[in-house]
C-alpha cells in the first residue's frame, strides 16, 4: 500500500463524541464537547479525558475532583457541537442547548439526562502534556438507557446511536453496520 506522510500532527483518529458534565465549587453546571476521551483500565475501571487546561470543566473538576462522560448520540449532533465552541464562563450551555440534567448517583458533576449512556467518574490522576491535562476518572456508575436493552439484556449499538468524531477531518458520523464479533473473527488463524 503505498502511504503519504502528513507528519507529527494529530489527525483521523475515530473518536466517541461526548460532553462532560462538571460543577463548580460555587455550584454552577457546565457541559463541554470532548473526544479526546478513552478507556484505560477495566480493574479499576477508569477512563482518561484529555483537557486543554483553560477550559472550565477542567476547573471544576480540580474543585470538585468528579466528572460526568456523557456518551452523545447521532440526534443531539447540534447540541454536541454548541457545547464545544462556547465556554461555560460566557454561557448556560445546557439552558441554551435545550439540554437537562439530573444529579449522579455519587453526588457531584450531574448526569445528562439527553445522552443515552453516562459514566459517573471520580478524578484518579492527572498528568500534563504541554497545553492539555490528561486526567483519569474512577468509573463510579455507568448509567445506560433501558431502551437500549435487548431482550437477551446485552446493549444494542444501533438503539445507542453514538456520534463519531473524525479527527483532523472535524467530521461527526454515525456508526456503521456492525462487521463481525470481537474476539471470535480472527480465531480461523489460530493454530489448530
Ligand atoms: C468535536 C469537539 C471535540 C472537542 N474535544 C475536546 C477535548 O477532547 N479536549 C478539550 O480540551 N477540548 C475539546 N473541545 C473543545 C471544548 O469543547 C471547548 O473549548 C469548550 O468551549 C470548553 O468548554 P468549557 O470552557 O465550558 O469547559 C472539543 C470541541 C469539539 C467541537
Amino acid at each position: 500500500m503505498k502511504k503519504r506522510q502528513l507528519g507529527p500532527c494529530i489527525t483521523f483518529f475515530p473518536q466517541p463524541m461526548t460532553l462532560i458534565s462538571s460543577v463548580s465549587a460555587a455550584g454552577d453546571k457546565d457541559l463541554m464537547a470532548a473526544s479526546w476521551v478513552s478507556v484505560v483500565s477495566k480493574t479499576p475501571p477508569t477512563l482518561s479525558v484529555s483537557l486543554q487546561h483553560q477550559r472550565q470543566t477542567y476547573a471544576n473538576i480540580l474543585a470538585t475532583g468528579t466528572f460526568t462522560v456523557n456518551v452523545m448520540p447521532v440526534h443531539l449532533v447540534e447540541q454536541a457541537d454548541y457545547c464545544g465552541l462556547v465556554s461555560g464562563r460566557q454561557a448556560d450551555k445546557a439552558t441554551i442547548a435545550g439540554l437537562h440534567l439530573l444529579p449522579a448517583k455519587h453526588g457531584g458533576a450531574p448526569l445528562l439526562a439527553d445522552a443515552p449512556l453516562n459514566v459517573e467518574c471520580r478524578l484518579s490522576g492527572e498528568m500534563a502534556i504541554g497545553e492539555y491535562r490528561l486526567l483519569l476518572g474512577e468509573i463510579l456508575e455507568i448509567h445506560v438507557a433501558a431502551a437500549a436493552f435487548g431482550a437477551d439484556d446485552s446493549i444494542d449499538a444501533a438503539a445507542i446511536d453514538p456520534l463519531v468524531y473524525l479527527g483532523g477531518l472535524r467530521q461527526y458520523w454515525s456508526l456503521g453496520r456492525k462487521v463481525a464479533p470481537a474476539y471470535q473473527a480472527g480465531r480461523r488463524l489460530l493454530p489448530q
